[in-house]
């Protein structure tokens, strides 16, 4: 039976890495722009489970189980007039009547989430109804704008209470780690916004621009990469990391099991991604081939600037797990004698509480893609130096929030209007988040009570958090 999985995708960001996300797909299953089975594929059919990601129409075309949302329309226009136009489900495109965007303002993104649920949850459950043994929901969406962060907040919130029971993983853009960002509110969006994630997702795979277009520039030889450039990346860490599902083996054939082993807390449901070798067709000197072996491929996964997630780990910092979905022509003895070598090495430092292996999961290859590599891999890991990571949100947070800046905006939202708790007790939250991941780095860890944290006030407002294990699911 399929375990299906709904996509979500909110803003400009989640809608154009979506854009590439099922163009990768389309191609990987066989499927045309316009969502017919290309003639080679139908000839030639693979052992493939296109039904976790598409179902079919009456007329047999493949339609994504995607959501497109937006509150402004100029993206969702673009893929309207792309080759792509006819893929999707139009009932299942959601624009804002005024058009204008959530301008940046986290406070207005969530508040049009509730204007439009009647609208949203429409779609969702028709979905849900639509799918035989659904897994649960993928969310696309950067945490700077307006709309991915707050819209996004929102359909977290909204799909933690109306499918407890269902799991919930984000693809979340980060804003960039320099100092000079793009959206001057982001780290109030972002402190908004990581809250719900902390509290309503079951595992979040952080990315961020700095990094991606770090990998841009060192693998793909591409100085300013386009957004549709660096959203190939994301998209080839997505379809790789989803490929055990759609390409079952006798193992790892659900999102579930997959995560399990990646987050043996709940709350530490951040997860960094590496892949190898990438390249691109349109840029020549990204194409040069080396030698793929396994022992490579998994060297170069723990090599820190193959992250798509600018961290700054301290000395301190540790995996707490790592899973290698390794594709191509393997031997498994390879994957043995590369894992003793790294073990040998000591390449990767882990946690003390808890059994330190790389798990590693063989999955098969699309037969409509050819591709120059032998191996290539992609790296999940779960590792503490992503607090680094929310400790700068908070650095840049306070000194926003210490002058009051900026606030005007989200006073003007009715969850605003009364008070900044919201502010406040995201800050805690994250705080705590910050606290856990350092205390997976002693020993003592099992003991950790997130009460203790300096300052914890129970987190008022929103949902209450998710507490389940990946078990529960
Ligand atoms: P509003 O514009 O306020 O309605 O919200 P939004 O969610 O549509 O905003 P957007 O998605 O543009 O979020 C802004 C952040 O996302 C900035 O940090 C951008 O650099 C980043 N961003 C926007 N589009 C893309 C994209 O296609 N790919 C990537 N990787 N980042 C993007």
């Amino acid at each position: 039976m399929p375990r299906e999985i709904i996509t979500l995708q909110a803003g400009q960001c989640g809608n154009q890495v979506g854009m590439e996300f099922w163009s990768m797909l389309c191609a990987e299953h066989g499927i045309n722009p316009d969502g017919i089975l290309s003639e080679h594929a139908a000839n030639n059919p693979a052992d493939d489970r296109k039904d976790v990601f598409f179902y079919q129409a009456d007329d047999e075309h493949y339609i994504p189980r995607a959501i497109l949302l937006d509150l402004e329309p100029r993206v969702i226009n673009n893929i309207l007039q792309s080759p792509y136009a006819n893929l999707y489900n139009p009932e299942n495109i959601l624009l804002s009547q005024d058009g204008g965007g959530a301008g940046n303002n986290w406070a207005f993104g969530f508040a049009s989430g509730e204007r439009i649920a009647d609208e949203v949850s429409e779609m969702i459950d028709r979905e849900a109804d639509g799918s035989d043994s659904l897994e649960g929901f993928m969310l696309l969406h950067s945490i700077a704008g307006g709309t991915g962060s707050g819209l996004g907040s929102w359909l977290l919130e909204y799909l933690g209470d109306r499918y407890p029971k269902k799991l919930i993983q984000t693809y979340s853009v980060f804003p960039n780690s320099e100092e000079t960002s793009d959206v001057v509110v982001q780290p109030y969006n972002s402190m908004l916004s990581l809250k719900r994630l902390t509290q309503n997702a079951d595992s979040v795979v952080v990315l961020d621009n700095a990094a991606l277009n770090r990998i841009a520039a060192d693998r793909l030889r591409i100085e300013n990469p386009t957004f549709a450039q660096t959203n190939q990346l994301v998209s080839t860490v997505m379809s790789a990391s989803t490929t055990t599902l759609r390409y079952p083996g006798y193992m790892n054939n659900d999102l579930v099991g997959l995560l399990a082993s990646l987050i043996p807390t709940p709350r530490c449901h951040f997860l960094t991604t590496s892949y190898t070798p990438f390249t691109t067709d349109g840029v020549d000197q990204s194409k040069s081939v080396r030698k793929t072996t396994v022992l490579d491929v998994m060297r170069r996964l723990l090599q820190p600037n193959n992250r798509m997630v600018s961290t700054n780990p301290s000395k301190k910092s540790c995996y707490i797990s790592i899973l290698n979905i390794i594709q191509g022509d393997v031997d498994p003895t390879d994957v043995h004698k590369s894992l003793l070598r790294i073990r040998e090495r000591r390449l990767a430092t882990f946690i003390p509480w808890g059994p330190a292996s790389i798990q590693v999961a063989l999955s098969k290859r699309s037969p409509y893609v050819q591709t120059q590599h032998r191996v290539s891999g992609l790296m999940l890991a779960n590792h503490t130096g992503i607090a680094s990571m929310f400790k700068r949100t908070c650095d840049q947070y306070d000194r926003l929030r210490k002058r009051n800046a900026f606030l005007e905006q989200y006073k003007r939202e009715a969850m605003f209007a009364d008070g900044l708790e919201e502010f406040d007790s995201s800050r805690q939250v994250v705080q705590e988040l910050i606290a856990e991941y350092e205390a997976c780095e002693r020993p003592d860890y099992l003991s950790f009570d997130a009460d203790s944290v300096s300052g914890a006030a129970p987190a008022a407002g929103g949902s209450g958090p998710r507490q389940s294990s990946m078990s529960d699911l």
